[in-house]
């Protein structure tokens, strides 16, 4: 039997991975099998396509489109759907990458969000099919079958779906928070971390976290960052994904409120940061599917980033070959409209007073017997740490005696998406929930 020699390396793919190895030597050792494969075809159809469309001013016959009267062609019964929106905005191809204008955009709302990263240069975003895109793409670049990433037990399901089930990585968990629910268990991550000294380490991080809700104080995000760069100088090899899916839903003065990228961006050799973004839940505007992964590291430097973005969208391109244009477009007007945020800062408003009105339910004394409360302060959910019954059978209880439903995780936590309750249904809801408690338990 003969075993199949694994392919040669593109020359793109070396060339990429010899920038890296030069700035940041660290990174290639944190690349998996297919990271390093990977790059972007540069001299292929889309870059032929992309040099025509500057210098091809007879005719251009590149585009794999269809074009009438100098734009897209179109069918009027779809494009009576688009309002403000020119066909070449809605049906054009985008490229790989993204957008240009998007890209710089979205990375100017970043760098103005995270006044910690200061003037230290970062890649520009690669735009994903939203964040869950944006994850699967991380994992590809940095997960071999195998390897470990560590996250919350808190945490999305969809993580082990992307990075375990179609990956073959393993995640490890670490007790998110400290075991009288004050806040972040810094004691059981910093444990965490010294398990895989020396080593490669994907670490997820997502404040405002899905499920809990919460978001590390500021004093609680100095101690990760700190955790994390003295790993990292311990010669653990981080690959940190910073996912931003909440971001900006912050209803605490004292939850950290800018991104914790900011200042792991810059925190050490060893320490990859990768910002998993969009404005999925920041817009709302869950199904439009619009979403970036941005890297820095502290000795990042322009062919780093590009070698980076290269093989980020180079797997954008083997996968889905780019994003949907009418989003990006869509993201990038908003973006550029001067109410943006103010009618971003109402709605964010309207989830603060749900998250208050809940806050004022969830801890009454009549349902101590019901629940802990896991801490939240930020997000769209909160979480209940049910007492003495399984968490699915009392969604199950909710559903078939109340009509309310909610999300059983593991086997004793309910979570609570308040983001979808008026004020007025919150109170009804707690008080269903203690009442299908009781009755699991039979008392
Ligand atoms: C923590 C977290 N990350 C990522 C996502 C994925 O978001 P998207 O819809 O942009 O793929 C979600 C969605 O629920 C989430 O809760």
């Amino acid at each position: 039997m003969t075993t199949a020699a694994a392919p040669a390396l593109n020359p793109l793919a070396e060339a990429a991975n010899a920038a890296i190895a030069k700035d940041c030597p660290a990174i290639l050792a944190m690349l998996s099998e297919r990271g390093k494969r990977f790059f972007f075809p540069a001299k292929g159809i889309l870059a032929q396509g992309a040099e025509a469309k500057q210098k091809a001013k007879v005719a251009n016959a590149t585009v794999g489109i269809a074009t009438e009267g100098g734009q897209p062609m179109h069918l009027a019964c779809v494009h009576k759907y688009y309002n403000g929106i020119t066909p070449a905005e809605a049906y054009d191809y985008a490229p790989s990458y993204g957008k240009p204008d998007l890209r710089q955009a979205w990375a100017k709302k970043q760098r103005e969000e995270t006044p910690s990263l200061g003037s230290h240069p970062t890649s520009l975003p690669v735009v994903t099919n939203a964040l869950t895109h944006g994850l699967a793409v991380v994992g590809d670049l940095f997960l071999d079958p195998g390897d470990i990433a560590l996250s919350s037990d808190l945490m999305w399901e969809n993580y082990n779906l992307s990075w375990e089930t179609r990956l073959g990585a393993r995640i490890v968990t670490y007790s998110f928070f400290d075991s009288k629910l004050t806040g972040f268990n810094i004691t059981a991550f910093t444990q965490a971390l010294a398990q895989h000294q020396g080593r490669k380490l994907v670490v997820a991080l997502n404040f405002p976290n899905n499920p809990s809700g919460y978001t590390p104080t500021r004093a609680e995000a100095g101690a990760i960052v700190n955790a994390l760069t003295a790993a990292a100088q311990a010669g653990t090899r981080l690959v940190v994904v910073v996912d931003d899916a909440y971001y900006g839903m912050f209803f605490d003065e004292a939850c950290l409120s800018e991104s914790i990228f900011g200042k792991l961006a810059q925190a050490h050799e060893n320490l990859l940061a990768v910002k998993v973004d969009g404005g999925t839940k920041e817009a709302f505007i869950w199904g439009v599917r619009v979403g970036c992964v941005t890297f820095g590291i502290k000795n990042g430097t322009k062919p780093v980033y590009d070698a980076l973005e290269q093989k980020t969208a180079g797997i954008v391109r083997a996968v889905i070959s780019n994003v949907t244009a009418a989003g990006q477009s869509i993201v990038l007007k908003a973006l550029n409209d001067p109410d943006f945020r103010r009618q971003q800062g109402e709605k964010v408003a309207l989830l603060k007073n749900r998250a208050a009105a809940t806050r004022a339910e969830c801890y009454k004394p009549e349902f101590a017997d019901c629940w802990d409360v896991y801490p939240f302060n930020s997000g769209y959910f909160m979480c209940l740490r049910l007492k003495g019954a399984k968490a699915e059978d009392v969604r199950v209880k909710l559903l078939d005696a109340h009509g309310v439903g909610t999300i059983a995780l593991g086997v004793s936590d309910l979570r609570v998406a308040f983001s979808c309750l008026t004020e007025a249904q919150i109170p009804g809801v707690f008080v269903a929930i203690a009442a299908a408690v009781r009755d699991v338990r039979g008392k």
